[in-house]
């Protein structure tokens, strides 16, 4: 088969100008079939994505910096899968949750029964919480840090004692630690934090948590790991199968772009996940399922995001650096830098030059947190930052 040629691949897939206002995620997905099956280079295919992403996103309103999210959108591939969901979207228990949760074993290499598929990774935290902290527990977690577990506990009326971090935005383990005692139900961490964007000293947190695990559940929220740069960087999930009572959340909302689908994933021993199976309230959806699944395969598209997100993150923090304000060191796809001025001026500036940017993370109230856009997009975001600051 021919490949095609630059011109008439921009009119099958519509993303010539005309479709400027068109999100590249929507396309079609026998559109993108043929494009895939028609020669075109997959590298091609995401450089083009790159191109047209701003404009789409420009046009369909201010751009989100506010939330973490991916703004490629789903990979091409699971865009091409998403139509395979259609053939099992009537059925219950679809057959593609199994397929998943082998899958996404593989990816991090445990066995498929210490894996449970959930609706995004939020929903480990609230099983976790209604597994373990109901009704007079303690929770232990850094501050700040993402909020649902501690949120959670406190609906279900767990104490919950909220460790500020360190002055490097580190989690203050030696506090964490002296918190632990006969009333923990559940020991929280996250690695890279949220809304500090760094990642812990690897052999200490990996001690605090073997430690920790002997007197209470740990939970290690890693949604941010694709992002990580530093060498050698591994995942807790070792520590699962050593046997430990540790509990690693994944996401597919992140590095796969499917926040909108609804896709997380615990690792945890065996047991475990069926003591937590037993608090699922619901299933996630077929097309979830799918794309994930195709997502996690696709590495080329991963590698695409990991790239893209490092060059505009670095633009973003040798900017902050050059206007001499500072910044987390940031392993994920947004940064945390100080702007001197309360956040909600900062989120003020920013709607009027077209971007949204995430809230303020009290006691930070003069820091703010920015998702990486495309590089384009933090090239703009950029040439109006020193207007924001104080
Ligand atoms: C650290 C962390 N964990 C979990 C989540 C939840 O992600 P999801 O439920 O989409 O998997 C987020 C979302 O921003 C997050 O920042």
């Amino acid at each position: 088969m021919s490949t095609l040629s630059r011109r008439q691949w921009l009119r099958t897939t519509g993303l010539g100008l005309g479709a400027s206002v068109a999100l590249p995620g929507l396309l079609p997905a026998s559109e993108m079939s043929r494009v895939l099956g028609g020669g075109v280079a997959y590298a091609d295919l995401l450089a083009q994505m790159e191109r047209d992403v701003t404009t789409a996103r420009r046009a369909a309103g201010p751009i989100r910096l506010c939330f973490n999210e991916n703004p490629f959108g789903m990979s091409p591939k699971a865009k091409d899968a998403l139509m395979e969901g259609w053939a099992q979207h009537t059925w219950y228990m679809p057959p593609v949750r199994e397929t998943l949760r082998e899958t996404f074993a593989k990816y991090v290499g445990v066995p498929a029964d210490h894996v449970l598929v959930t609706q995004g990774s939020s929903e480990v935290l609230s099983i976790l919480a209604l597994a373990y902290s109901m009704e007079g527990g303690e929770i232990v977690a850094p501050w700040p840090t993402f909020e649902d577990l501690p949120r959670w506990g406190e609906t279900l009326r767990a104490k919950v004692h909220k460790v500020p971090l360190d002055h490097n935005f580190d989690h203050d383990l030696y506090q964490m630690d002296a918190k632990i005692g006969s009333s923990t139900k559940l020991v929280f961490v996250c690695n890279p934090n949220n809304p500090t964007s760094n990642l812990a000293d690897d052999q200490a947190l990996r001690d605090f948590v073997s430690n920790a695990a002997r007197r209470a559940p740990v939970i290690v929220d890693e949604a941010y790991f694709e992002f990580v740069d530093r060498p050698g960087h591994r995942s807790m999930v070792d520590l699962v199968l050593k046997g430990e009572n540790v509990i690693v959340s994944r996401t597919a909302s992140k590095i796969h772009g499917l926040a909108g689908l609804r896709c997380g994933f615990a690792v945890a021993r065996p047991d475990i996940i069926q003591k937590l199976s037993q608090y699922v309230t619901g299933d996630p959806n077929v097309f979830g399922l799918q794309t994930a699944n195709a997502s996690l395969l696709d590495v080329e598209y991963q590698r695409f995001v990991k790239q893209k997100n490092r060059e505009g993150r670095t633009m973003l923090l040798d900017a902050v650096a050059r206007l001499g304000k500072k910044a987390a060191p940031s392993q994920t796809n947004f940064v945390f830098f100080q702007a001197g001025r309360p956040v909600q001026q900062v989120q003020e500036y920013f709607l009027g030059k077209g971007f949204l940017i995430g809230r303020a993370f009290p006691p930070f109230t003069d820091w703010v947190r920015v998702s990486i856009g495309t590089p384009e997009e933090m090239k703009q975001f950029v040439a109006a930052l020193p207007g924001a600051l104080a």
